[in-house]
């Protein structure tokens, strides 16, 4: 059975979609399925931002045939680790979840790299496209460290 991390942010077309593709690119993909959700509804069925794609491009990953989906209450059953984008993604998720087991999966995604330290990845949808270049390396730096675990963990 292979192990399934979901990456959730609230549009899933900015940051979500590119912690997938990102970590997907670190992970042998017969061991692992990497996803991504978001947390509100609007871009059900959307590519990627057009920026998200562009910045991943430009670092050799394709993230453009992703679509967008809305986190649903089997995702918690479903995927073994459940990684969020910012606090206000923590807060939904969490009060999504039913059970103590569930809500054990979800995490704060920047705080595997600054433990107990609650810090965002900032939401790039409203700003420059240099937003999407900090949210770029703040991704490479974290999943370089969560392929690291996933792979001594589940090898
Ligand atoms: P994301 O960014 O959560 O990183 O995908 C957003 C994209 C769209 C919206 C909000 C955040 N929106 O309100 O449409």
């Amino acid at each position: 059975m292979p192990v399934k991390v979901l990456m959730v942010c609230l549009g899933n077309i900015c940051r979500s979609p590119l912690a997938e593709g990102i970590l997907a690119s670190k992970l042998p993909a017969d061991k692992f399925i990497v996803d991504s959700a978001g947390t509100g509804s609007w871009h059900v069925g959307h590519c990627p931002d057009k920026r998200s794609i562009d910045v991943a491009r430009k670092n050799g990953i394709n993230i453009s045939a992703q679509k967008g989906r809305q986190i649903k209450s089997s995702d918690f059953d479903e995927f073994d680790y459940i990684y969020v984008m910012d606090n206000s993604n923590f807060r939904d998720v969490v009060h999504l979840a039913k059970t103590p087991e569930h809500k054990s999966k979800v995490r704060l995604i920047l705080n595997e790299l600054f433990p107990d330290e609650n810090v965002d990845v900032p939401d790039p949808y409203y700003g420059s496209a240099n937003g999407f270049d900090n949210v770029y390396q703040m991704l490479d730096e974290v999943t370089d460290l969560i392929a690291d675990q996933l792979l001594k963990k589940h090898s």
